[in-house]
């Protein structure tokens, strides 16, 4: 949700830059007009003797020396993924370009030091001795060319699927014993998906490999996120807007909640107007592209990433949303599925119901405002949520606490609460932006702290930093972006839509203003938090037939297909966009092919750590082992606002609170990949 606040950890800053663009190091540019003049040769197994024998090519060795590396050159022969070592200019080329190998072959810097290496390990024995990067694990870029169209072999076109790679024994050093782990593949790759649909699986990658392959493999097995057709560095990516500054104004327009809409029929009518012209835009921008983007050309794709990497099945650990890729991909590929974990379980049949992304998913999002932000905020205490900071010299009680957040909403919904920020000047509270807030806190338990202080202040008359944490999660457009020579692109916001609008396109029943206006009262009496993002991440769907009536690849097949190897659904008691009862019903589908574990904790996927819900996974991952019974409960392991204080007390290193607003940007970096279809409203 919201723009991306924080950069994640990459693509690392390059060696030298200023503010306003990069600057190209003379090593990089030496190794681009170098493999300009010389395509790269095939990097044979054994370069080191290549290189000392004394042959009359000198000159030529020479140059290829300089573009060499002590691991050698990249990308290696016959990879299908053409894996480089990471850098900044590391994204694939774009598709007409004719000679798109050469110009990836390029992009290779020879510079171990540029490389993204993984955090170091303890040193290994066995490995190269003597470079600091031995024994760490290595950041790989690819990409993966595959049919735009699986279903018509007379349609050439392709989507190209960028991937990064974790690499957890690093690179072999020329010349190192061919005995040495070092650089090998693992038996078992951990395919990563974030979910959205929009979340980016690199920038999934970049920001957990290293902690998903330590959590379920204890670092055994390599992890590879890629982005879904249609998103972030993939081509072609899904933009519909030139600029991001041009989306965030008519979001002012389209985000007005039911409950400060003074008439609901008319907002609907602007915000369905707006959603007229973004589909348009689509199909101005990107043609018929619109009916290949769908959950099941994703599982294909899936398929064949699974292919590039020599695996017989398919291990994976695929999250909300992807969780509907791999119930799809299970189903579609059932002798293809090893051991595959589905975290933040959605119930992919509902894809195939109109506004059925939205409506299914508003179960819980009430208690965990309830049970969970407030609640849990009681319990701990003041000293930990300054919600619970005594009122008039008595202590809070849940109820209380309640009365006194409806009393906020309500005089909020009257009446939006003027604030001043040095950095964005006069600004306002509004109702909508702070029901989207809460329902984005509500997916990770670690920025209640902030939000609960943020709601303190602002009920005690000082609204400085609730519109503070609003100002950084409204726009996608960042003012104080440093200056880029080249334009930066839109992010790709509007691909999410596509993918649910294809996967409901022929959804039974009436599709009429009047039907939506019923069911956005419905949907926001039943959740006052979850209730508006969802229904407004759902309308566009009214606009899509007229451009794509016939979406390619729909599954639409039973969910309950015989699989090599049941999978591993986790669904969580408090999620607040995929329900445990939508695990439950998927569970009640696959019967024996799958196992639920019902982890009892905070925020969406299993974020909220269990020491159950980890071992558990962890011997399926590595042993491919499961409970004997259907559905396991685990329970969260602490409690939010509480999260390491009982370790800092004992270690006596209880130091100053979080500053609110630096955990809210790290809140939100969290969730950008998650779900870029969660759009705070302003
Ligand atoms: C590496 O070898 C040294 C010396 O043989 C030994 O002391 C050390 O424990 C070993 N480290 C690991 C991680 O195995
Ligand atoms: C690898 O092989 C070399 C020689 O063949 C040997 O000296 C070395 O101990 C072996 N290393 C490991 C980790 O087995
Ligand atoms: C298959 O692709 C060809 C070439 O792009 C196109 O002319 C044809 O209409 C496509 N067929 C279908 C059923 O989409
Ligand atoms: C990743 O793991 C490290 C070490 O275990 C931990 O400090 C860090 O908080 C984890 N990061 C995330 C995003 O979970
Ligand atoms: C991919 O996503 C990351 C994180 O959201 C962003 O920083 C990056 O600019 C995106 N890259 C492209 C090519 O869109
Ligand atoms: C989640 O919602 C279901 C209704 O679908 C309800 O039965 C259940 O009690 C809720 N869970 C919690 C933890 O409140
Ligand atoms: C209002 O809150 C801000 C941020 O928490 C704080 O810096 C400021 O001192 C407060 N203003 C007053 C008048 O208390
Ligand atoms: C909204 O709820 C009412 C009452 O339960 C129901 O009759 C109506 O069909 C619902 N509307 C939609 C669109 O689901
Ligand atoms: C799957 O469920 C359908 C009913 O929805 C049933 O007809 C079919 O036999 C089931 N298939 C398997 C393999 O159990
Ligand atoms: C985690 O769970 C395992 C298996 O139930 C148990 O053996 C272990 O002691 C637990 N560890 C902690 C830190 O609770
Ligand atoms: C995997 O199986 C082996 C052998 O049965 C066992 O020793 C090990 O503890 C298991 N690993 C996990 C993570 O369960």
């Amino acid at each position: 949700m919201g723009k991306v606040s924080e950069s994640i950890r990459h693509p690392r800053p390059p060696p030298s830059g200023t503010r306003c663009g990069w600057i190209i190091t003379g090593a990089v540019l030496s190794a681009l007009i170098l493999l300009a003049a010389f395509p790269p040769l095939s990097p044979g197994p054994d370069l080191s003797s290549a290189f000392s024998s004394a042959e009359p090519f000198v000159s030529h060795l020479e140059q290829l020396k300089e573009n060499d590396s002590p691991y050698g050159i990249f990308p290696q022969a016959d990879d299908p993924f053409r894996f480089l070592p990471c850098t900044p200019t590391t994204l694939p080329p774009p598709l007409d370009d004719s000679i798109a190998e050469q110009t990836w072959a390029s992009r290779f810097d020879p510079n171990p030091d540029h490389w993204s290496w993984g955090v170091p390990r303890e040193q290994e024995n066995g490995t190269a001795g003597g470079s600091s990067y031995a024994g760490r694990g290595i950041f790989m870029c690819g990409y993966l060319d595959v049919p735009l169209d699986y279903t018509n072999k007379s349609d050439s076109r392709i989507a190209r699927l960028a991937v990064t790679k974790f690499q957890v024994s690093g690179l072999a050093r020329v010349g190192e014993p061919t005995n040495s782990s070092a650089g090998r593949k693992t038996e078992r790759t951990i395919v990563i998906e974030p979910g959205g649909p929009g979340g980016s699986g690199t920038s999934y990658a970049w920001r957990a490999a290293e902690n998903v392959t330590a959590r379920f493999s204890d670092s055994q097995f390599d992890v590879l996120g890629w982005d879904p057709r249609g998103v972030n560095a993939s081509i072609p990516a899904i933009a519909c807007f030139p600029h991001d500054a041009s989306r965030d104004h008519w979001s002012l327009l389209t985000s007005l909640h039911y409950a400060v809409s003074g008439s609901p029929r008319d907002q609907l009518e602007v915000a369905d107007a707006m959603n007229a012209a973004v589909m348009r835009a689509c199909w101005e921008k990107h043609g018929d592209l619109g009916r290949f983007l769908g959950t099941g050309l994703v599982a294909r794709d899936l398929e064949q990433i699974r292919i590039a990497l020599g695996e017989d099945e398919l291990t994976g650990y695929l999250v909300s949303y992807g969780t509907g890729i791999g119930q799809t991909y299970a189903n579609l590929f059932p002798d293809s599925v090893g051991r595959v974990i589905l975290d933040g379980t959605e119930y992919v049949r509902d894809h195939r119901l109109r506004g059925g992304f939205g409506w299914t998913a508003l179960d819980n999002a009430t208690d965990a405002w309830h049970d969970g932000f407030l609640g849990e905020c009681v319990n701990a205490g003041p000293e930990y949520c300054a919600l619970a900071k005594p009122k008039d010299g008595k202590p809070v009680t849940l109820p209380d606490l309640v009365a006194r957040m409806d009393a906020l909403m309500s005089s909020l919904a009257d009446r939006p609460i003027p604030a001043y920020l040095s950095s964005s000047g006069p600004s306002l509270v509004t109702y909508s932006a702070v029901v989207d807030n809460i329902y984005g806190a509500l997916y990770n338990a670690r920025s209640w702290p902030a939000l609960a202080q943020a709601l303190f202040e602002l009920e005690n008359g000082n609204s400085t930093l609730a519109a503070s944490l609003l100002e950084i999660s409204a726009w996608f457009y960042d003012p104080e972006t440093p200056c880029s020579p080249t334009p930066i692109p839109s992010s790709d916001l509007e691909l999410g839509n596509l993918v649910i609008c294809a996967d409901g396109y022929d959804a039974p029943g009436p599709d009429d203003l009047d039907w939506w206006l019923s069911l956005w009262g419905n949907m926001t009496t039943k959740n006052w938090i979850a209730g508006n993002s969802r229904f407004y991440g759902s309308l566009p769907c009214r606009h899509f037939l007229q451009y794509w009536p016939e979406p390619v690849g729909v599954y639409r097949g039973d969910l309950n297909h015989t699989l090599k190897h049941p999978v591993l659904l986790i669904a969580e008691t408090y999620d607040p966009a995929t329900p445990l009862r939508n695990g439950r019903r998927l569970l009640q589908e696959m019967g024996k092919n799958a196992r639920l574990i019902a982890h009892h904790g905070y925020g969406h996927s299993s974020r909220d750590m269990s020491n159950c819900t980890e071992t558990i996974a962890r011997a399926y991952i590595l042993n491919g082992t499961l409970p004997d019974a259907q559905e396991t409960s685990c329970y969260a392991d602490e409690k939010p606002y509480l999260y390491g204080v009982e370790k800092k007390v004992a270690a006596m290193t209880l130091g100053k609170p979080e500053d609110p607003v630096e955990a809210w940007r790290a809140h939100l970096a969290e969730m950008s990949f998650l779900d870029p279809q969660l759009r705070p409203a302003v």
